[in-house]
């Protein structure tokens, strides 16, 4: 089975990480959502990519400089298109009341590379574990402590590394981090990394795959998934439909 992540949802029809970007990628035919998440100032996960609010919304600041209740009026559309203006940041409890009674996957990328949150694992854990979506989600990173760390607090939940340079011999790297699948930049696998992961039975899952070639490269070499801003053209390069 080969599956499709829909980067930050249908992202290139809608704007990132909001609620209309994982509806879109649901009707588009997506398996499963990619989002990001971050804490709040009052503590609260929230789906947000950047640290901080500029790029995607109509305000200025740090997410860790807001409440939850002052991001709740926050425009987080406009910036895409005027018909988006009441789409908000979501929180992550939001995306998962919506994404609980669906058969879709979840990846959440824990946004926590350049800013530290405290608490971020325990909370992400906390909700997943209260909606019933352990099971379905993979947790990814950047920052490999926190995919360790999440292993202490849950031995069972999957984890992936999120990297974007060349690795030697990434297959032994994941289990270093104590992980189960690897999320690499595409461009890093050569085929003989590829094959790599493939001896280890370890999962890969590419970001950001936005080319029908290199769809059709990760699908043939047996890549469990694909992350990828448009979800609608991956399901139509891998299932001709
Ligand atoms: O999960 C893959 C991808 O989302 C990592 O990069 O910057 O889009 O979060 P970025
Ligand atoms: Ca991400």
């Amino acid at each position: 089975m080969t599956y499709i992540f829909a980067h930050r949802g249908s992202s290139k029809d809608c704007p990132e990480n909001t609620m209309a970007a994982f509806k879109k990628a649901f009707e588009d035919g997506a398996d499963g959502i990619e989002l990001d998440v971050q804490l709040t100032k009052d503590g609260v996960p929230v789906i947000i990519h950047d640290e901080k609010i500029d790029r995607t919304t109509n305000q200025k600041g740090y997410i860790a400089d807001y409440t939850y209740e002052e991001l709740l009026n926050i425009d987080a559309g406009s910036w895409f298109s005027k018909a988006f203006q009441n789409e908000h940041i979501p929180s992550l409890e939001m995306l998962l009341q919506w994404i609980a009674p669906l058969p879709l996957l979840l990846n959440v990328e824990l946004k926590n590379n350049e800013i530290e949150y405290d608490g971020l694992e325990e909370k992400t854990l906390d909700l997943l574990h209260r909606y019933g979506m352990e099971k379905r989600t993979v947790l990814s990173s950047f920052n490999h402590y926190s995919l360790i760390k999440i292993r202490k607090l849950n031995p069972y939940i999957e984890t992936a590394p999120l990297y974007s340079d060349g690795l030697l011999d990434p297959w032994e790297y994941v289990k270093v981090v104590s992980s189960q699948s690897a999320h690499p930049y595409y461009k890093t696998l050569h085929p003989y990394i590829m094959e790599g992961f493939k001896r280890n039975n370890i999962p890969l899952r590419p970001y950001t795959v936005n080319q029908k070639k290199w769809m059709q490269y990760f699908f043939k070499w047996g890549a469990q998934a694909i992350i990828t801003d448009y979800p609608l053209i991956a399901r139509s390069v891998l299932h001709g439909d």
